[in-house]
């Protein structure tokens, strides 16, 4: 039996496209994950969701001139067209605007009123008299209290990023009117009583912590240690986002931080629904029915305290009460892809938008160069150039020639199918060993999700193979020796079909495409479809995956002699300079 694995992902803003940084950071490294997951016996689910709520959506929505509603629809349609063109296989990609949703945030919140985690208090905010109104999160920028960046945000500093109250921001100004002539002024809030939590977390950190990045654990011990936490308010002077449970408070709503990361838990739930079992998301997140579920967020680091305080502080806070939910098993926040030398930014327009590119590019070719370049633990420099030069001298000339140039071989050769092999020789099964091998190593770094240390593995293994055929060249030695070149072949195409296998959670299409070229009938993966779910807040359109038809194990499997081939094609597209200037135009 396997085991429960979460895979949950960033819940992200659907404000624009997404670009190639966000990809890399937060959105591809979970796929490959879940992929080798699934391979590997486990039990994934893998959610997340738009996130739909707060500032954010409400001042791009208003920069178009739409309605939220109108405005979430467009921008979540244009994430899930990207999903399903990069293979992003989400058990459930939904968003935060179901009923579903807003009924498991109500009863957070309503769990965490009666356990005393919430509580109300009246708070001095930045008041914007032209706009009449109190400035919540992005509607006021200023100084970082911290940091000193010029423009940071009500609720967060996108450069150090850290967050604070709105009212450490030096030089505030309002984003609805301009003014920078602000008061404060006195509103109630209901706020988290983070105090409280701060003791728990230390514990919570102190223990079994040591296959969390550095990045990760070191930002979170500093934040426990060298501050002492304190309430935080978790609604909000808005008129969109989740309505309070408690009491009669029309204009407030939830403040979206405190609702999205109940997306995890939310998805789940919802993903049940839509199957048989509508409690089997307990397997999961229910730490009476199972504790030994391990949950993972795969975020960008800017989201760092919102999963390892908030989130965990949230849950620590519900365990206080009758049943019990488990808590992050790992968070692996990356660093920043930058682009010239600056990170990657919608709102100064330094992006690549990945639904474009995806129309131009494999997406192959961009999992491949993604997951070379990962901001695992530093920020990285993305440059077309290294993209050009990563396909074709990586993975057109690694993978891609070794698969064309065997698989035409013995398709033209021996009759389009897989040859009866000879007598091994101790050069046959050196290699082959070696293979053999790679299952445990390679499936060491998937599984603690080291993505680029695993793809340099099985490079390092597929070039083996490569050598192993330059050693042999079974093309000179079919006019000499034919048993000995269908020998060759076999185990040149088992290396393949293994290598197969490895390449998989990187490069699921060409992994798909090499299997049905080697005459394999049943897919390897599943498959992606849309749904459209209809509840009282409206209809939405969900990205699912169903795993069923898949046929793909990480285990070494005899490659059957005599199996048909199917027709050869080549794997990958090399990228020319023409085609290059063409894109960057
Ligand atoms: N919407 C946030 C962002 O784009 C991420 C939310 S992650 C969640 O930065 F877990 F809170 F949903
Ligand atoms: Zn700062």
């Amino acid at each position: 039996m396997g085991h429960k694995i979460l895979v949950g992902v960033a819940w992200p803003y659907v404000n624009g496209e997404k670009h190639i940084g966000q990809i890399a950071g937060a959105y591809l490294p979970p796929d490959i994950f879940a992929r080798f997951q699934r391979m590997a016996g486990n039990d994934v689910l893998m959610v997340s969701g738009s996130d739909t709520h707060g500032t954010p959506i409400m001042l791009k929505a208003d920069e178009e001139g739409l309605p939220y509603t109108e405005f979430i629809d467009k921008y979540h349609g244009l994430f899930v067209d990207g999903c399903l063109a990069m293979g992003l296989t989400f058990d459930l990609y939904t968003h935060t605007d179901t009923a579903n949703h807003w009924n498991v945030t109500q009863q957070m919140f309503l769990r965490h009123w009666e356990t005393g985690f919430v509580y109300k208090d009246v708070q001095r905010q930045w008041y914007d008299p032209v706009a009449k109104k109190f400035l919540a999160d992005r509607y006021v920028e200023g100084e970082c209290p911290y940091c000193g960046s010029a423009d940071a945000r009500g609720d967060q500093c996108d450069r150090c990023g850290r967050i604070y109250d709105a009212l450490e921001l030096k030089r505030p100004r309002s984003k609805i009117s301009g003014t920078t002539a602000l008061e404060i002024r006195e509103t109630e809030h209901f706020f988290l009583d983070l105090a409280k939590m701060n003791g728990p977390l230390l514990e919570w950190i102190a223990q079994g912590k040591e296959h969390w990045r550095p990045n990760v654990l070191n930002f979170t011990r500093g934040q426990l240690e060298l501050r002492e936490l304190r309430g935080r308010a978790i609604t909000r002077d808005l008129d969109w986002g989740i309505p309070i449970p408690v009491g009669e408070y029309p204009d407030k709503r939830i403040y979206v931080w405190y609702d999205a990361v109940i997306g995890y838990l939310s998805a789940a739930v919802e993903w049940a629904h839509l199957g048989d079992d509508p409690e089997a998301w307990r397997q999961w997140w229910d730490a009476d029915v199972n504790p030994e579920a391990r949950l993972y967020n795969f975020i960008g680091k800017d989201n760092i305290p919102f999963h390892t305080i908030l989130w965990p502080g949230m849950l620590i806070g519900y365990n206080a009460g009758a049943t019990h939910l488990n808590l992050p098993y790992d968070v692996p926040a990356n660093e920043y892809l930058n682009l010239g030398g600056d990170k990657f930014s919608t709102s100064r327009g330094n992006v690549i938008g990945w639904n474009s590119v995806l129309a131009q590019f494999q997406p192959d070719a961009w999992r491949y160069v993604l997951t070379a370049l990962a901001p695992e633990t530093a920020d990285v420099e993305f440059t077309w150039q290294e993209f050009q030069d990563r396909v074709n001298n990586e993975l057109v000339a690694n993978w891609g020639n070794l698969v064309n140039r065997m698989l035409g071989f013995a398709y033209k050769r021996f009759e389009g199918a897989v040859p009866f092999p000879g007598e091994l020789t101790a050069g046959d099964q050196a290699l082959l060993d070696e293979l053999r091998a790679g299952f445990d190593s390679v499936g060491a770094l998937y599984g603690t999700v080291k993505l680029k240390a695993a793809l340099q593995e099985v490079r390092k293994l597929s070039q083996r193979v490569n050598q192993y055929l330059n050693e042999n060249a079974p093309w000179k030695l079919i006019s000499v020796d034919t048993a000995r070149a269908a020998t060759t072949v076999y185990v040149a195409l088992q290396a393949i079909d293994w290598l197969k296998v490895l390449w998989a959670p990187i490069l699921p299409h060409a992994s798909e495409a090499v299997h049905t070229m080697l005459g394999y009938q049943r897919p390897l993966f599943g498959r992606q479809y849309t749904e459209l779910v209809e509840d009282s807040r409206g209809r939405h359109r969900v990205l699912r995956y169903d795993h069923s038809p898949a046929c793909g194990l990480w285990e070494p499997g005899w490659l059957p002699p005599g199996q048909r081939l199917a027709e050869p094609r080549a794997l990958f597209v090399k990228l020319d300079d023409a085609a290059m200037a063409e894109t960057l135009e």
